[in-house]
């Protein structure tokens, strides 16, 4: 089988406790993932999956609602998080992955990665013995996709035949998207610059997996994937992945690329009546999603953010049961 970008020959996603593109979990333990974090949300202290347990979690990047949600669901889940960020774990001046997630096998019941380099998140999990979990890298953010799932489902309740589009760089969150979105039964469709496309592979991975009649969608056109779509989603033009020469600032060519892909009041206008507006934040008004759109009645951003929480403490309820 053709592994998705950074994916080693070795790492099979379907024999696995880890949870590293969401190709690891069936579209029945999905669904029921989702309704488990749902009870979850309801009564926050209902589980002590993690009572007497330890979770590390390691940042190589900055986050905000990554972070937290998962240091706060690790604690109301009765466990504790032990948060290493960048240069504070000896992986930093050279000590292997393999002996890294050996040692933290040993001391914590599953561990959490952000980092870049996916191939880091797959080495690891490969010499852990306690599950891993992907707190982002440049390919994927499946924790983020559960959440957002989660947010959909509350709004619309069945999520199989639901039509989302994904404007804007086809980048780690679309590459999400696109696997755990086809694995409810989403049609995903998602519209890029074809300079900016999300990765082959990766539509070919979530197309196999597509569970409930799930489908995937590409498409070089904004308008066309807001036609009939009920939820509409954006992520920022330059994410912490991209090379210097992307960064913030510099003008080179991405940002007119990008310009007719903003999530605006018009685009909004051409999806189905009742379309929400997502964005997994952190967002920059005026670039990718307009002022009015991120701060108006459409949006379910603020519910993606708490939904976090949920869906994470209902993943690592699954990962330390397997
Ligand atoms: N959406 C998201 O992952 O946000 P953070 O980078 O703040 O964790
Ligand atoms: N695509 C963004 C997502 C941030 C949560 C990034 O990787 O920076």
């Amino acid at each position: 089988m053709e592994q998705v970008p950074g994916e080693s020959p070795d790492y099979d996603p379907r024999v696995t406790r880890h949870f590293l593109t969401g190709e690891e979990i069936t579209s029945a333990e999905l669904r029921a993932l989702l309704e488990r974090a749902t009870e979850l949300k309801a009564d926050r202290q209902a589980s002590k999956a993690l009572a007497g347990r330890s979770v590390a979690l390691v940042f190589d990047q900055p986050s905000t609602r990554t972070r937290v949600s998962f240091e706060v669901g690790v604690s109301e889940l009765g466990g504790h998080a032990v948060v290493l960020r960048e240069g504070e774990l000896q992986l930093s001046r050279g000590e292997s992955p393999r002996d890294t997630a050996a040692v933290l096998s040993r001391l914590v019941h599953a561990i959490g990665v952000r980092t870049g380099a996916h191939a880091l998140v797959e080495e690891l999990a490969a010499h852990s013995d306690v599950p891993v979990v992907n707190l982002l890298t440049r390919d994927h953010h499946p924790c983020q996709a559960l959440a957002d799932l989660l947010t959909l489902r509350e709004r619309f309740g069945e999520l199989a035949g639901l039509r989302l589009a994904y404007v804007g760089d086809g980048n780690n969150v679309a590459h999400s998207l696109m696997v755990l979105g086809a694995k409810a039964g989403l049609e995903v469709v998602v519209a890029t610059p074809a300079e900016l496309a999300p990765h082959p592979l990766v539509g070919q991975v979530a197309g196999a997996g597509a569970g409930e009649g799930g489908s995937i969608t590409l498409t070089n056109t904004a308008a066309e994937a807001a036609r009939g779509a009920r939820a509409l989603y954006t992520d920022v033009w330059v994410s912490m992945g991209d090379a210097p020469s992307r960064g913030a600032g510099e003008d080179d060519g991405r940002r007119e690329l990008l310009e007719p892909f903003r999530l605006d009041e018009a685009l909004m206008d051409a999806a189905a009546p009742d379309a929400v507006a997502l964005h997994c934040l952190p967002a920059h008004p005026g670039d990718e999603i307009t002022e009015g759109v991120l701060y108006g009645q459409r949006s379910a951003v603020w519910d993606q953010a708490e939904n976090r929480l949920h869906a994470q403490k209902a993943l690592m309820e699954l990962l330390v049961s397997r």
